[in-house]
């Protein structure tokens, strides 16, 4: 949630510099945002704007030092005033936030109460009139931000700039922040990849930690406010990862990546598979934890481990788990599943596993983010950067190392490995044939409701169809367990309403057909995925039988819609309404 961007160095660029990053960070929120430039002579240039940055240009204005923001409101609504950055009264102090000051309204009130004007409804300014309150009584910056660090509760990460002084402080708790080192200087982001046109050379700052920035010096001070080396990392991966490519949309560029992406893991992942199915198999007790996409991919995890390993894998909501934890020992293993890495909720829940003493393998797309930093052993998923704020490449890349890890326990490896083949060559296959999927979307375009049906495996999998489908395109869809709808949802089926059956050759096959009757007796106009065509479809797209990978193919299918709806609605599928990539904020 938010995007925060800063430059500090030689090139005279920093408009372009923070102009660009802030728009690889979008998919963080794209509510509002704005630029601070220093200018030669001292003063500050500050741009606000609400709404998405789009085709904006960068300002014109030579500057070598500089802090961006895109913002996703939390306090205050969207206009120009709550845009970042922020300032004192002085304008002496400017800074971008990313996180929530839990305190600030009682800050806020003290701080009134001296004289300060307010010009935001955001927590954010609270710090800068903070800063300005200390600087009255002391110059020492070193100690004002160690105060500033103490005071502001809640998980921040904030960029503080001193124009006059002609450097900036990040101070960080929580929410994410990396500082990367080039030769013009240092770039500093929510997010690394907004990092990689200008350096691969990077450090991820730690909890509590906070870091001063001058043209050619970085000091870097840890949580108790001693000076220490920086561990730069290098990045895996390139630039133009990062890019849109071709395609007018990352979501359609994401989703046509799978293939690669889930070959690499067919190729390469035995080594990491194996240490997590030895981990599963030592636990007293494994969770998979994980929200949103995430979360049906933890389901999916304990249909496939119960199926396939014939384990039982807990699963939970990341949010949820934190009420779940009292019966944890240093036996349980946790394994927390995220894209981003950075959900908070989802961090929280590792936190008090944590406490408990419980091991965590992390399973993230994200090197260096804290649920990597807070795990005792990761697998990567090396989907590469995932910008589209739907979850499609990381989901299907979580599915296949569930898949292949429920095999490794069971002993099937192989086995494991010759059905996810069989998934991928389905995945090209639909990739081919669009033209089918946009059809259906063109019958079904203006449909109040669409209902997703799936049993077993099935179900998880029509669970995160319909939160692709939804949160895309805005058309209120909703997966259901297919022995559920006769339970009640079949209230909401009317002539017309499009029901998508999951219904691949397993143990399930008989049972959902019933419900496509079901559905197809009181109207419903059912799109059967199957293997083959039947009489109780209205519409029928094929997917290859692919074993229990086959929710795979039948996740692309449920992708694509949803992309081809909002394309179809002229809604940008990259950044849906009042959704942010990463939630950093409870
Ligand atoms: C939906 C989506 C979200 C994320 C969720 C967790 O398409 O992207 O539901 O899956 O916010 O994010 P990560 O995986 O980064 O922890």
């Amino acid at each position: 949630m938010c995007g925060i961007f800063g430059y500090i160095g030689t090139n005279q660029h920093a408009s372009t510099f923070i102009l660009e990053g802030l728009k690889s960070l979008e998919y963080r929120g794209y509510d509002s945002w704005g630029i601070a430039l220093q200018k030669d002579d001292g003063t500050v240039h500050i741009t606000k704007h609400p709404g998405k940055i789009g085709d904006a240009k960068a300002p014109n204005v030579l500057s070598s030092l500089g802090i961006g923001h895109t913002r996703w409101a939390t306090h205050g609504g969207i206009s120009t005033e709550n845009a970042h950055p922020h300032t004192d009264c002085t304008g002496e102090v400017v800074l971008v936030h990313n996180g929530i000051v839990e305190n600030f309204a009682l800050l806020k009130k003290e701080l009134s109460l001296k004289g300060h004007l307010f010009k935001s409804e955001t927590d954010s300014e609270v710090i800068a009139h903070f800063v300005e309150e200390m600087s009255k009584t002391s110059d020492d910056l070193d100690e004002i931000m160690k105060q500033t660090k103490q005071t502001i509760d809640g998980m921040n990460a904030v960029i503080i700039l001193f124009p006059k002084k002609q450097l900036f402080y990040i101070i960080k708790n929580g929410s994410p922040i990396v500082i990367g080192k080039a030769s013009d200087g240092y770039y500093i982001a929510s997010d690394a990849t907004a990092i990689l046109p200008h350096t691969k050379e990077v450090y991820f700052l730690e909890d509590g930690e906070s870091a001063k920035l001058t043209r050619d010096s970085l000091i870097i001070l840890d949580a108790y406010g001693k000076e220490k080396e920086p561990a730069f990392i290098s990045l895996p991966y390139d630039a133009q990862l990062a890019s849109k490519g071709n395609y007018d949309y990352f979501m359609l560029k994401e989703i046509a990546e799978q293939p690669t992406i889930l070959r690499a893991i067919s190729q390469n992942a035995h080594a990491e598979v194996s240490k997590a199915a030895k981990l599963i198999k030592d636990a007293f007790g494994t969770y998979l934890i994980g929200c949103g996409t995430a979360s049906y991919a933890a389901l999916a995890g304990t249909y496939l481990f119960s199926k396939i390993a014939k384990r039982h894998v807990n699963n939970s909501i990341g949010s949820e788990f934190t009420y779940l934890v009292d019966f944890l020992t240093n036996k349980s293993l946790i394994i927390p599943l995220s894209q981003s890495g950075e959900t908070i909720d989802t961090i929280s829940a590792v936190d008090h596993a944590r406490e408990k003493g419980a091991h965590i393998l992390a399973i993230t797309n994200s090197i260096g983010s804290t649920l990597y930093r807070k795990a005792n052993d990761n697998i990567l998923l090396n989907a590469g950067p995932e910008k589209a704020v739907a979850s499609t490449k990381a989901y299907t890349a979580k599915i296949a190392y569930l898949y292949l890890i429920a095999h490794e326990i069971n002993g099937t490896y192989k086995n494991g490995i010759s059905n996810l083949n069989l998934a991928i060559d389905a995945i090209v296959q639909l990739l081919h044939e669009q033209d089918a999927i946009r059809k259906i979307v063109d019958d079904i375009k203006n449909q109040k409701h669409i209902f997703i049906l799936g049993r077993g495996l099935s179900y998880p999998a029509a669970l995160e169809s319909a939160l692709k489908i939804k949160e895309v395109s805005y058309v209120h869809a909703e997966g259901f367990a297919a022995g559920e709808l006769k339970h009640g949802v079949l209230a909401l089926v009317e002539k017309g309403t499009p029901i998508i059956l999951f219904n691949p050759h397993d143990e399930t096959y008989e049972d959902t057909l019933s419900a496509a009757y079901e559905v197809r007796a009181r109207g419903g106009y059912v799109i059967g995925l199957a293997h083959d065509n039947h009489e109780a479809y209205d519409e029928y797209i094929h997917i290859p039988d692919c074993q229990d990978a086959t929710v795979l193919p039948n996740v692309v299918v449920a992708q694509l819609m949803g992309y081809y709806l909002a394309i179809a609605k002229g809604f940008d599928p990259d950044k849906p309404r009042n959704l942010a990539k990463s939630v950093v904020v409870k």
